[in-house]
């Protein structure tokens, strides 16, 4: 027998101010496009903004349904519109914030299981990592260099021949 470890590390930032101009103009819009979310049901609205390696900029929110498993996240929304407005073109960073009804938004939030998966995926598919930058409305950041470090022994298509 042998033991396997993965080590998983990721930069943290006191506060917003400690960005580059560049990151921190794009958590910035992440925290101001949370307005745009729907989340009628949970009250919790996600915001995820992207800079492209082309330059564009592409943004993404929450959409619930009433019927409560059609909702979808911000981050799968954004993947949905860069795959398409984009085709092929990596995305450099993701910045994504939160506002909610029931708590602060003082502290990062980290995607889903489910947004981990499809994250990997559009890395896999242009071949580039996505760095991610990751804080509530205030307070620390987190930064991590490629979203798949989210998602160790992922299921990819490798495994499907
Ligand atoms: N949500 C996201 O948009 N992204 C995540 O990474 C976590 C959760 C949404 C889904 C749902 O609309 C609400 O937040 C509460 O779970």
């Amino acid at each position: 027998m042998k033991e396997n470890k993965s080590e998983f590390s990721y930069e943290v930032y006191d506060d917003i101010s400690e960005l580059n101009d560049k990151d921190a103009r794009l958590l910035k819009k992440a925290r101001v496009v949370t307005k745009e979310a729907y989340a009628p049901y949970s009250n919790f609205r996600v915001g995820a903004v992207a800079i492209l390696e082309n330059g564009e900029t592409v943004t993404g929110t929450n959409q619930e349904n009433a019927s409560f498993p059609v909702g979808i996240c911000a981050e799968r929304v954004l993947l949905g519109t860069v795959a398409t407005l984009h085709p092929q073109v990596p995305i450099d960073t993701m910045a994504i914030s939160f506002t909610s009804g029931s708590q602060e938004s003082d502290h990062p939030i980290s995607p889903c299981g489910m947004c981990r998966q499809a994250l990997m995926e559009y890395e896999s598919r242009v071949q580039k990592p996505i760095r991610l930058i990751l804080s509530g409305q205030t307070g620390k950041v987190f930064v991590i260099k490629t979203a798949s470090m989210l998602l160790p022994l992922a299921f990819t298509n490798k495994e499907l021949g």
